[in-house]
């Protein structure tokens, strides 16, 4: 690795040195000059130290020749260093680092000698598809300096379209380039009913394998979870083996407009139970015209509150008397254990149980981190809603049930992640309750927030640990929507959907 130190850049403008670095604000920046053999993505690795929870820079590299390119790269404080690929040409570079947002002290850039392998990659993996509910497939494609040439399959190639990705709204710290891949109903009709594995190859020939599961019909699940793409915010649909309905969230206000509630509409499902995990506002749209339509009442906290026995069964009692719950009514003033049976369903609060010493696992300053963070069992099948707890409530949550002997409680096969990635992410839990899945509601923004790029990425995605089972990150940015259908004894599967109007 080569290195420079922010100390000696060619020029600061509105930082001030900090020991041996240099301390950045929102509004400083520093030009450094880094020499280039060869054109190519190189590795790069930032060390700093934030005041606060994470900042992003942009940071231009302009060749020689006056051309330039945008970077935005996210920085966190849980990470000393944050590791980005950014393109630098043949010669003299230029690299322009502006701070956007947060506050820390800088201290050098590493670089690899030579240009770096890419982690190209497809998004999901693997997928289901139902010839009798046709729909555009949609992979999410990322390629940096390559183009995609074809897509593979055992008996031959595929016909696809290309568009630019969706996500592309903003440039971030892999400098990564994507496009959306799109395999029409016409393309797919070929395919018999079974497991195809298909290749998604890049024009220097570079094979990504992506699964693919042909079926014959989309038969309804007892149990089916709908994990809405609200953007930055939070909305599921969990179909109950019983018939019933319940919401957890609704998303910002014009998501429930516009994606949720025409979706509930069209399919004529009616809201039986609404659970909203905290009071912010990317959660709770349209919240009292959910309730009023569907008849559902909102009852007294302070009545509910009253009436506790400390039983924690007293407390679950109003969803299936009123229909709603909210963070409020499940802050930990006793132990809770197990919560409610909604038709086979058991759903259980993570966070709201006092730990042996008395102590809350609930950080009760904070409304995210004192949001409800749910699992959710059926027939064997795990589900975990981590709501918007940052990474701390999460370790304290696995020391807890590690404490009191349970070291499975926690392991899940589908995590729905917290706080859209945003703030922190705890890795070491992640890797703990060890999901084949993670879901992310999250806007493109992601890409520059180093809880996504370096923490998850790396301690997550690319990392090697025992039993890792991780096969697919599912941002909702790149992959839509999706559902999961949980058949029972250990079967499941999920679907990722661009366009809600074609289920
Ligand atoms: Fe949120």
């Amino acid at each position: 690795m080569k290195e420079i130190l922010f100390r000696d850049a060619d020029s600061l403008l509105g930082c001030e040195r900090n020991g041996d670095g240099v301390y950045f604000t929102g509004e400083s920046q520093a030009r450094l000059s880094i020499d280039a053999d060869t054109a190519g993505y190189y590795s790069f690795v930032f060390g700093c130290d934030l005041v606060y929870g994470d900042a992003w820079h942009d940071v231009t590299v302009t060749g020689p020749d006056g051309t330039s390119i945008e970077n935005r790269v996210g920085f966190c404080k849980a990470r000393r260093e944050t590791h980005a690929y950014l393109y630098l040409f043949q010669g003299k570079n230029t690299i322009e680092m502006k701070g956007v947002y947060g506050n820390g002290t800088f201290y050098r850039i590493c670089w690899s000698d030579e240009p770096a392998p890419l982690p190209y990659a497809v998004s999901p993996t693997y997928e289901i598809y139902y010839h009798d509910s046709p729909r555009t497939l949609r992979i999410h494609l990322l390629h940096y300096d390559r183009k995609p040439r074809e897509i593979r399959w055992e008996g031959g190639r595929l016909p696809f379209e290309t568009r630019p990705s969706q996500a592309e709204e903003i440039l971030q710290g892999d400098a990564m380039i994507r496009s959306e891949l799109g395999l029409s109903p016409e393309a797919l009709a070929v395919l018999p009913v079974g497991k195809h594995q298909l290749e998604v190859v890049l024009d220097d020939g570079r094979a990504l394998p992506y699964q693919l599961t042909v079926e014959e019909r989309d038969e309804q699940a007892p149990f089916e979870i709908l994990n809405f793409n609200v953007h930055h915010g939070n909305s599921t649909l969990l179909s109950l083996p019983n018939g019933k309905h319940l919401l957890i969230d609704s998303a910002k206000e014009e998501c429930a407009k516009d994606i949720v509630l025409p979706y509930l509409e069209r399919k004529g499902i009616g809201v039986d139970y609404y659970l909203l995990t905290h009071f912010h506002d990317d959660h709770n749209g349209m919240l009292e015209e959910i309730l009023a339509q569907n008849g559902i009442k909102q009852p007294d906290v302070a009545e509910v509150e009253a009436s506790l026995t400390g039983k924690a069964s007293e407390r679950y009692r109003y969803l299936a008397q009123y229909g709603y719950l909210d963070s409020r009514m499940l802050r930990p003033f006793d132990r809770l254990d197990q919560i409610w049976d909604l038709g086979g369903v058991e759903i259980t609060v993570l966070n709201s149980r006092l730990d042996e010493s008395g102590h809350s696992t609930i950080d009760m300053t904070d409304e995210n981190n004192s949001s409800t963070s749910l699992a959710v069992e059926y027939e064997g099948f795990r589900y975990h809603h981590a709501a918007d707890n940052y990474a701390n409530v999460e370790e304290r949550m696995m020391g807890l049930w590690e404490a009191r002997g349970d070291k499975t409680f926690l392991k899940c096969d589908y995590f729905y992640a917290n706080h859209h990635f945003h703030g922190s992410v705890s890795d070491e839990f992640i890797r703990y309750i060890n999901p084949e899945a993670v879901f992310v509601s999250a806007q493109a923004a992601v890409y520059a927030r180093a809880a996504y790029t370096t923490v998850y990425r790396e301690g997550v995605e690319r990392c090697d640990y025992p039993n890792k089972r991780l096969k697919d990150t599912l941002l909702s940015c790149e992959v839509g929507s999706a559902r999961i259908k949980v058949f029972g004894g250990g079967k499941w599967s999920y679907m990722c959907i661009d366009d809600l109007s074609q289920i």
